[in-house]
């Protein structure tokens, strides 16, 4: 028998399902060798992505390929939008509280950046107060259902202070009776990824599997950054981001603030703050709206506003990443409430071979 009848004998077989009755016809050999090729197929490690947003979660963990995304869902039509665009998993637009437990599908991963609002400082701190709280007790309902290998949650670096410790330590308290293992850090975008985004935020990884938590860690080495301009659009940027309104008082305090090129600055109420570690600050999801305002940078033609895509850029996402047509409001939004793409990618390059090389050797 030739190479490629063996190999369509295979593949026919493997299209019917391997069953005892259609084994039947197959001799002892071509059986071993049917095992064998269906040993060496990597299974993938099924991901849930929850409060899925941008889907920066998806887009890391999906980089490593050895992880398929099964669900995610969100409650803004922007999100779907862009999540949509940008992955063949298409996002479930609703909110998490009325799904059915059983309506999510199994899966290895939970990734979720549940509401932050209620533990910012930015935010009235209401906790377990606020409604939006509800998110994290049906995160916690999936989790008792499915039992996944694995749950990462992302928040607010005040998560960790707020009510004094207490609300997290409720939160690790609810998964460690769940039977996971958990660590937690604050990891600051500019010190572990060569992104310059001054953002701090606490990751909360939690495994079942206690020889992989007894192996990971958030000890990331320090990363140079990348320039500032490296990170701006080269095209020719539309009027509307520059401060042109010579009328204006803000016109003024940003061309007499705005000199060096090389860092980021923000208009706050009364005056113009320069970053001095040549970084951005915090993108935010409600820059661009009522009083916050947009990093601004200097270019060769001026003093102006980051655009969505350099907001993107200082979060990580790819150059391929696509911006789906919305107004700037909304996708400034998108883009200050993602997670760092890099930071995340970090993560999963650590625990995605450990998690899949357990659930390959198990089946
Ligand atoms: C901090 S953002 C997470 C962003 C995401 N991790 C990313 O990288 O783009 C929180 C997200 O939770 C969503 N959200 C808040 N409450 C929700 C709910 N009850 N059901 C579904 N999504 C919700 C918001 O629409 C928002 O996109």
């Amino acid at each position: 028998m030739t190479i490629t009848s063996e190999n369509n004998k295979i593949k026919k077989v493997k299209k019917n399902k391997l069953t005892e009755e259609n084994t039947e016809n197959i001799n002892i050999q071509d059986k071993k060798k049917i095992k064998k090729v269906k040993k060496t197929e990597i299974k993938k490690l099924k991901l849930i992505d929850l409060c899925a947003g941008t889907g920066a979660f998806t887009l890391a963990f999906e980089m490593t390929n050895l992880v398929e995304t099964v669900y995610s869902n969100d409650m803004e039509p922007t999100s779907k939008k862009i999540y949509d665009e940008n992955f063949n998993h298409k996002l479930t637009l609703d909110n998490l509280c009325n799904i059915k437990v059983e309506d999510i599908p199994a899966h290895n991963i939970i990734t979720a950046g549940f509401p932050c609002q209620p533990f910012s400082i930015a935010g009235k701190q209401k906790g377990f107060d606020d409604s939006r709280t509800n998110v994290f007790w049906k995160i916690l309902e999936i989790i008792k259902h499915h039992k996944p290998e694995c749950v990462i949650l992302e928040n607010v670096k005040n998560l960790a202070s707020h009510d004094e410790g207490d609300t997290l330590k409720t939160i690790l308290s609810s998964l460690e009776k769940e039977q996971y293992h958990i660590k937690y850090k604050i990891l600051n975008t500019s010190d572990i990824t060569s992104i310059p985004q001054h953002r701090e935020r606490i990751y909360i990884v939690c495994l079942k599997n206690k020889e992989i938590y007894d192996k990971f860690n958030f000890n990331f080495e320090k990363v140079n950054k990348n320039t500032v301009q490296s990170l701006l659009e080269t095209r020719v940027i539309e009027n509307k981001y520059y401060y042109n309104d010579t009328e204006s008082k803000i016109h003024k305090m940003v061309i007499d603030s705005v000199k060096n090129k090389d860092t980021v600055y923000q208009f706050r109420r009364v005056y113009v703050r320069e970053n001095k570690n040549n970084e951005c600050p915090t993108l935010t999801a409600n820059m661009g709206t009522g009083g916050h305002n947009v990093p601004i940078i200097l270019d060769d033609i001026g003093a102006r506003k980051l655009t969505p895509k350099e907001c993107f850029n200082f979060q990580g996402f790819p150059e391929n990443y696509k911006l789906p047509k919305m107004s700037d409001g909304k996708l400034y939004k998108l883009a200050g409430n993602a997670v760092s793409v890099p930071v995340v990618k970090l993560i999963a390059d650590i625990l995605v071979p450990e998690l899949s090389r357990v659930l390959n050797s198990s089946t």
